[in-house]
């Protein structure tokens, strides 16, 4: 998996102020949005496009546009849904599925309750948006699902990462030949003994819907 850290001022100022428990709600959603559609202008940056002529006031121009098929973001509910204004921002034309995982928080394993996709994603390039990779078992299942739908293209943009999520992930990608790029505005610690990320910023999904 190729992991992209985000380093720039703008996005350790916003994720610090994510982290802070004084932080409310409303502005813990503003500031994911914020941080998100930084975060989206690493992860689009080998976005396809394709030539495209246009007429300036002065003169012919040559440009890019996007290509076809769309790009498709899929926010992993409930936490990755106050992600997806902030990638839409960026990525207007995108087409958006869904899907639904829940981590029980004593075995910690992921499990899938909705799902939204386009039967078939060969050929996409796939945005998976979920603020927090903990023990990676959320993000696996969900590479899983979109890899099965044909999916040959897959972005994950996460708010943190934990070293110990990074590493399950890339050990069940082994048996899977797609490539896969974590987009992620820090890597932390570790996580503690109830599958928390460390410093985290807590509960991402909580935080934001309570
Ligand atoms: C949280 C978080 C991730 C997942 C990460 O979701 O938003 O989706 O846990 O954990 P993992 O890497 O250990 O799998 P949660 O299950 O709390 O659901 P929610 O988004 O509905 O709050």
């Amino acid at each position: 998996m190729r992991i992209h850290v985000a380093d720039h001022p703008l996005i350790s100022h916003k994720l610090t102020a994510l982290r802070d428990i004084n932080t409310d709600s409303p502005t813990f959603r503003r500031l994911t949005e914020e941080l998100v559609t930084l975060l989206a202008y690493e992860a689009t940056r080998d976005v396809r496009t394709e030539p495209v002529r246009v007429e300036t006031p002065v003169s012919p121009a040559d440009g890019v546009r996007l290509s076809s098929p769309k790009p498709l973001v899929v926010p992993i509910l409930r936490a990755g849904l106050g992600m997806l204004e902030g990638m839409q921002r960026l990525l207007p034309t995108a087409e958006v599925g869904f899907l639904g995982m829940i981590r029980n928080e004593e075995t910690l394993e992921a499990s899938t309750y909705a799902e939204r996709l386009p039967d078939d994603l060969a050929g996409r390039q796939c945005y998976l948006l979920d603020p927090m990779l903990a023990t990676g078992g959320t993000l696996s299942a969900a590479i899983d699902f979109l890899v099965e739908r044909g999916a040959n293209d897959i972005t994950a943009v996460c708010l943190l990462a934990a070293p110990e999520g990074i590493a399950r992930v890339e050990t069940d990608l082994g048996g899977i030949n797609v490539p896969v790029t974590l987009v992620t505005a820090a890597l932390d610690d570790k996580l503690n003994e109830v599958g928390y990320i460390v410093p985290g910023l807590g509960d991402a999904g909580d935080r934001l819907y309570g």
